[in-house]
């Protein structure tokens, strides 16, 4: 078996790959990434001199270079990952998050008809639903729910959707699209919100929180996502989507809060700031799907989660200092002096 990982030296795409070489040490992986801010070639360092893995430095959105990597590689599964992925950067400037977003989805897919492919699964994400109202604890996203989107992210994503979907129907593309929430854990770039927090609060710097902090957001441990898409490519059926989710909800104040006091550190370094414009007020999965066809449950809870995270992040401080210093501070400038 010969895995295509794009965007596999990113936050989920790198701890994908760590599970499936643990899960499956016969199976080949090759990563495939653009190396945007948001790749760090650092975080595959443990399996690079892994005979079954190797890394490719490409844009999925660059025909010429995914065609000849699918003609040398012959590969039976593609897995997409590489994605721009942060609201606030594609609220800044779209014309990325269509690029790679959309027409590299396209590129891949093309590249699988013309070579042959077992399956392409797309990694897709809530938001594509849009947003629940906060006082309806009642409804949650199912695969039913229709699209509607909030951001020039989101939009992207759902167009991608909506494109992989157009190709198993026109093409016969073996396909499976997964809608998950929102994930945390090791490797995660400290621009979101849980590693921004605790890099932030290590320092004793200001916590910049959204608004009133009340948006809700539905957490779940990137290793249970990682296995949630291992069991779709194993028994998903062609051209269905699944949600992934644990019924992690929680307010943005609330998991501020949970991180400084596992921190020792004090409430007042929170600031409320502006508010993301058009920002989703509440994200909740119904994994149902999950569960009853796939037998998928979620091992980590969110108190468990974010207690190994946040030791992640106090053991591996050269991993997100690195990245602070660099490029990432004129980000962070450009994002909150206004706020
Ligand atoms: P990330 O931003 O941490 O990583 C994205 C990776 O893709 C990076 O390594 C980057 O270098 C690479 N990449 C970007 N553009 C590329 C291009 N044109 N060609 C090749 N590589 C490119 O993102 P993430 O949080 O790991 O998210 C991975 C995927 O999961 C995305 O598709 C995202 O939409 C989806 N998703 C994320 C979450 C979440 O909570 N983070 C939840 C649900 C779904
Ligand atoms: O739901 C899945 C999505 O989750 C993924 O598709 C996205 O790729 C991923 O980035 C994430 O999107 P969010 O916008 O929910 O994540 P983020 O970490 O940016 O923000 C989480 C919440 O915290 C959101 O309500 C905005 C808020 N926030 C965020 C930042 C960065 C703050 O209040 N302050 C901040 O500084």
């Amino acid at each position: 078996m010969k895995i295509l990982v794009t965007g596999g030296a990113g936050f989920i795409g790198s701890n994908f790959v760590f599970y499936m070489m643990e899960k499956h040490p016969d199976y080949d992986i090759v990563v495939l990434d653009k190396l945007t801010y948001a790749g760090n070639l650092e975080t595959l360092e443990s399996v690079m001199k892994n005979p079954h893995f190797k890394f490719v430095k490409a844009d999925i959105a660059d025909r010429d270079a995914v065609f000849d990597l699918f003609e040398q590689e012959k590969f039976d599964v593609v897995v997409n990952f590489a994605a721009e992925s942060h609201v606030d950067r594609s609220i800044e400037d779209p014309g990325l998050f269509l690029t790679t977003n959309i027409l590299g989805t396209q590129v891949l897919m093309d590249a699988c008809r013309k070579y042959g492919i077992g399956r392409y699964h797309q990694v897709s994400t809530d938001e594509v639903y849009g947003d629940l109202p906060l006082d309806r604890t009642d409804l949650f996203f199912t695969e039913e729910t229709p699209i509607h989107t909030s951001s020039p992210y989101s939009a992207s994503k759902a167009s991608a959707d909506l494109l992989v979907q157009a190709y198993h129907r026109t093409f016969g593309l073996p396909v499976t699209i997964s809608r998950c929430s929102n994930n945390y854990g090791p490797y995660h770039f400290p621009e979101k919100l849980i590693p921004l927090i605790i890099s932030r609060a290590l320092a004793d710097e200001s916590l910049p929180v959204y608004g009133t902090g009340e948006n809700v957001r539905d957490w779940l441990y990137v290793e249970d996502h990682c296995a949630a898409i291992n069991r779709i490519l194993e028994d998903g059926r062609e051209g269905e989507v699944y949600n992934i989710g644990g019924h992690n909800e929680r307010t943005n104040l609330q998991v501020v809060k949970t991180i400084l006091k596992q921190l020792g550190k004090p409430e007042s370094l929170i600031t409320f700031v502006t508010d993301r414009a058009g920002h989703d007020l509440r994200y909740a999965i119904d994994p149902a799907k999950m569960m009853n066809e796939l037998g998928w449950q979620p091992t980590t809870t969110f108190d468990e989660g974010i207690r190994r995270t946040v030791e992640w992040y106090l053991d591996n401080e050269s991993w997100w200092k690195s990245i602070i210093s660099g490029d990432y501070q004129n980000y962070y400038e450009r994002m909150y002096a206004e706020r």
